[in-house]
């Protein structure tokens, strides 16, 4: 119904300079130079998954996450379904626990049933952070793992409490079931908990994360967990068509990205938080959560959805800055927009971005 002018915001929100969430825009010259100058003259591509340059990374990877082993892959969705496959071999069931926003069942075409025959148990509801009581409902059947993401992008980036998560962990290891992390963004989550990476992932078994979200690289993902697992891991990469010939310049990205941008995530839950309370104050705005539990939130905007895309549209014209995200679910009166801190905030002083909203809340919201 909203297609034309969706795609025209989408048009006008990609030529803006300036951007409240996300990353900066760098055109891939300015970035193959920038990682061309972070490689050194000795080091040498890897080949086959083998060499220094790779293997150090992962290395690196599994010391900051405190986990035996990690394996560098192309993509996360083939990480996830390559640990899923595996744990379901080792426990001897086909059923893993996932929740209902799930990447694999969301937004993968179903490769967890489709390449590797497994059978998703969903746990919990769609706009709620899964609980124990739920979890332990799934395990009528025996299970070959649950997947948890953290934070739960489909759901503005909640977390479950710490109490809650050492809870599930528990439970789980006691009845011998393997936990896997989504972490496509965990980097967001030291900040949330006040507690290292290494004391997160130490509650899970197997964990995935991502190089080319919060830290900006170009694509790529590492999994992590045993000697043991990784090596099976290996295989399964092989067979998924995923041990590349050679994976530097995804590798050089991801470890400038950890460089960059790991630094930054304290600063960037502040200015999530910071934002959030900024839009709550307009009205006919407001996030959810409330108060964001990681760097990112959704944005709820209950307006009449045309009049607001097209003063949307002329407001990001006439300032070349873009505050809401194209919003990704729209109904009659309603529209919602996802907000991720990354290091296009830092653009601007939070002064400014607050002058920017004020108008903003003038021109498209009040008019
Ligand atoms: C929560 C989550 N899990 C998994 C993935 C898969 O990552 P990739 O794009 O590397 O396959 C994504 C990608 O957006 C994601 O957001």
């Amino acid at each position: 119904m909203h297609e034309t002018l969706i795609q025209t915001y989408r048009q006008y929100a990609e030529l803006c300079q300036t951007n409240v969430f996300g990353h900066r825009r760098v055109s891939p010259k300015q970035i193959l130079q920038q990682l061309a100058d972070s490689v050194t003259d000795d080091e040498l591509s890897d080949q086959y998954g083998k060499g220094v340059l790779i293997e150090r990374f992962e290395q690196e990877v599994a010391a900051l996450l405190g986990k035996q082993s990690a394996l560098f892959l192309p993509s996360g969705t083939m990480a996830q379904n390559i640990a899923l496959k595996i744990w379901a071999d080792e426990q001897q069931s086909d059923r893993v626990a996932l929740h209902p926003t799930s990447h694999l069942l969301l937004h993968e075409e179903n490769a967890v049933e489709a390449l590797y025959q497994l059978k998703p148990v969903i746990v919990g509801q769609a706009d709620q952070l899964p609980h124990l009581d739920e979890i332990k409902a799934a395990t009528e059947v025996p299970l070959a793992a649950v997947l948890l993401e953290l934070p739960m992008r489909e759901i503005g980036g909640q977390l479950p409490t710490w109490e809650a998560l050492v809870s599930q962990s528990e439970w789980l290891h006691a009845q011998n079931i393997p936990f896997h992390m989504d972490g496509a963004r965990l980097w967001q989550c030291p900040e949330a908990y006040n507690k290292s990476l290494q004391q997160i992932c130490a509650l899970f078994d197997s964990i995935y994360v991502s190089f080319y979200k919060d830290l900006g690289g170009i694509s790529g993902a590492c999994l992590l967990g045993s000697h043991a697992f990784i090596e099976k891991a290996r295989v399964w990469q092989r067979r998924a068509g995923g041990n590349l010939f050679a994976l530097y310049p995804y590798v050089v990205a991801a470890r400038e990205g950890l460089k960059m941008h790991l630094p930054q995530m304290r600063q960037r839950r502040d200015d999530a938080l910071w934002l959030a309370g900024q839009f709550n104050q307009l009205s006919g705005i407001s996030t959810w959560p409330h108060t964001p539990h990681s760097s990112m939130f959704h944005i709820v905007i209950n307006a009449e959805a045309s009049a607001f895309l097209k003063r949307s549209i002329d407001w990001m014209q006439g300032n070349g800055i873009c505050l809401i995200r194209t919003p990704y679910k729209v109904n009659k009166n309603r529209l919602i927009s996802e907000i991720s801190i990354g290091d296009a905030f830092a653009k601007l002083p939070r002064a400014k971005w607050q002058e920017t909203i004020v108008d903003f809340a003038k021109v498209v919201l009040e008019a």
